[in-house]
């Protein structure tokens, strides 16, 4: 099978988070593995969103979060929960937009080219199993309509895998 990643082009961020659902949706058709779904929807952001350093997931293990698959450069493993960016979208269980990641208190550096951040939880069957974790050297790069397109590529992402989690991770 050959995937090739659609060009963006000029088109709204609506238009293109449409595209990206679009995509997925056939990237990840009749697959269920959690490892290589994270892994493809890491890749297809990465290469489809401008302006990424870094596209990946944290995930839950005991009461910490552990890297998981992602694109970029090789970043921290282990991250607690209520800690940095990713431990506080996984407590609160909701979607962290970070116009600044300077001023983001606890923030966790990874890259020191990062300089926004949005993270949103992954939750399924009303349980956490981690956080998707897209970072950009642009201060302000991520609004409130990557925050609704990432959410609807979470969804699809969570609606792939088996149930109950422990069969996958
Ligand atoms: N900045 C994150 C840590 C993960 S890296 O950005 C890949 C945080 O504060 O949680």
């Amino acid at each position: 099978m050959t995937f090739q990643i659609a060009k963006q082009g000029t088109a709204s961020k609506v238009e293109m988070y449409s595209n990206l659902v679009s995509q997925l949706r056939s990237l990840l058709e009749g697959e269920h593995d959690f490892i290589a779904n994270a892994a493809n929807v890491s890749s297809l952001l990465y290469h489809s969103l401008p302006d990424l350093n870094w596209s990946g997931f944290y995930l839950l293990k005991g009461d910490e979060l552990v890297l998981g698959p992602f694109q970029g450069k090789p970043a921290c493993v282990r991250i607690a929960m209520g800690k940095g960016v990713c431990g506080t979208a996984a407590e609160q269980r909701q979607t962290i937009l970070v116009e600044n990641v300077h001023e983001f208190p606890g923030h966790i550096t990874c890259d020191s080219e990062s300089n926004s951040e949005i993270v949103v939880p992954l939750i399924k069957d009303q349980q956490l199993i981690g956080v998707l974790d897209l970072d950009s050297p642009l201060f302000g790069r991520f609004d409130a309509e990557d925050a609704e397109g990432l959410n609807d590529l979470v969804s699809l992402f969570m609606e792939s895998l088996h149930t109950p989690m422990s069969d996958t991770l």
